[in-house]
């Protein structure tokens, strides 16, 4: 895995941090997000727009992990920011993240959010149907308030990945339907309005995307629909937003294209288009969430239990599984690791790797081939660092695991552990109760 060593004690080193010290400083289950990965893959990206002859922006998706201090080190990194809910909004406004680069997605976003997004005066919000559009012209009205747009579309190109994670077909509960009228009915509403104003069109065609076909086809429909909207209403394509979803590595099953390799498909779909439309160069902009975090996570679990069933299989159990990490549950994700305390081992074994939930699907690793474990050892669950934090559930009661920033040999709490007592804040006990 990048930016993994072994030390003399054979024991698993990320970014210059031995990951066994770091287990007994901070306790597991761990969270341990390598700085110095996060800000190379933005860099990836940044440095291949610099070949771009308009403006391009990064957007980081927050959903696939969001903290303070992460939202701090993006404001440093003169990234954007993509935001799908108040509380991602608000925990990037106490960041001080600069609120002219945050945009807006969802597909219920409430008056409340909204309200919120106008005050803070952010960047843009991507309304996502004609519910908000409504709302979006009664609040910015009332409130005399300018505000850009993104219209998103349902662009009718879906991406070869998991169904659930596929957003881009017409069957989909997000945004505007291109093949019917309604995207374009959109436009026409929006320019009625004196305070909207729309800067362009956004699609997302899924998560975890192998291929630079799907964005190249979204782009062809995109600026082909934009085109015909220029005549018909004087409709200006300032940003064309391609969304994320670009693939990251989770096992040696997976060849996830350079970073760069799908920003120059995008690049060069945007070029070609505007040539063979005649049209001027849109902005680019892009929302990479996986593909900035995803690999720099590493999640570390203390060996508890273990179970052999003669002829079928070994189980070992971990101090944490489904409620941290819920993706192989959620979408029979695959993952891999290593014994952080002996990566190395004489010895091998297969072994399965099983979570502490009540539930026989709480499985994290199957037939996972590491050095032969013991009770207490450390494992290592590599590229976590993308939905898993941010999908953590209290499932059994079973607080969240603290998360850790490493860079370069230094090391620094970002998230504190959960604790009992956290949970106790927001029980209400019935001695309480009124009448
Ligand atoms: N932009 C939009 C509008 C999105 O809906 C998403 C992800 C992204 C950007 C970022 O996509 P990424 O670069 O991270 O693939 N929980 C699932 C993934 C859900 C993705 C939802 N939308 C998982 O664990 O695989």
């Amino acid at each position: 895995m990048e930016n993994m060593t072994v030390t003399n004690d054979n024991h698993l080193e990320i970014s210059g941090v031995d990951s066994v010290e770091l287990a007994e400083t901070y306790g597991t289950p761990l969270y341990v997000y390598d700085i110095s990965l996060v800000k190379k893959k933005i860099k990836a990206f940044k440095d291949a727009f610099k070949a771009y002859e308009n403006k391009s922006q990064v957007a980081y998706a927050s959903k696939a992990f969001s903290s303070l201090a992460l939202y701090e080190i993006l404001a440093q990194e003169d990234v954007s920011l993509d935001v799908v809910s108040g509380g991602e909004l608000f925990l990037a406004i106490k960041a001080d993240f600069p609120a002219e680069r945050i945009h807006f997605h969802g597909n219920n976003k409430s008056w409340q959010e909204l309200r919120e997004a106008i005050d803070y005066n952010i960047g843009c919000i991507v309304v996502d149907n004609f519910v908000e559009l409504s709302m979006l012209k009664e609040l910015t009205e009332n409130k005399k308030k300018q505000m850009d747009v993104l219209i998103r579309v349902t662009p009718g190109v879906a991406a070869h990945t998991h169904d659930y994670i596929t957003t881009g077909q017409e069957d989909s509960k997000f945004g505007f339907d291109l093949s019917s009228d309604q995207a374009e009915q959109a436009i026409r509403e929006l320019r009625d309005s004196p305070y909207l104003t729309v800067i362009g069109l956004h699609a997302h065609i899924g998560s975890q995307i192998f291929e630079v076909d799907g964005y190249q086809a979204v782009i062809a429909k995109l600026m082909a629909k934009a085109k015909e909207w220029e005549n018909k209403y004087d409709f200006t394509l300032s940003v064309l937003n391609t969304g994320g979803g670009f693939g990251i590595r989770y096992t040696q099953e997976d060849a996830p294209l350079p970073l760069s390799t799908y920003a120059n498909a995008i690049m060069a779909a945007v070029r070609d288009q505007s040539q063979k439309l005649e049209m001027d160069l849109p902005e680019i902009w892009i929302e990479p969430g996986r593909s900035i975090v995803g690999e720099a996570g590493t999640s570390l679990y203390t060996i508890g239990t273990e179970k052999s069933i003669p002829g079928i299989r070994k189980y070992i159990s971990v101090d944490g599984g489904m409620a941290d990490n819920i993706r192989p549950a959620l979408y029979q994700a695959k993952y891999t690791g290593v014994l952080a305390n002996k990566v190395n081992g004489e010895k091998t074994e297969e072994v399965s790797v099983a979570g502490k939930a009540c539930e026989s699907g709480d499985m994290l690793i199957w037939d996972l081939s590491i050095t032969k474990p013991a009770q207490d050892d450390i494992l290592a669950v590599f590229s976590t660092g993308a939905y898993g934090y941010s999908m953590a559930s209290n499932y059994n009661r079973l607080p969240r695991p603290a998360v850790v920033f490493v860079e370069e040999g230094r090391h620094a709490l970002a998230v504190k552990r959960e604790t009992y007592t956290d949970f106790l804040n927001l029980e209400v006990s019935t001695q309480q109760f009124e009448g």
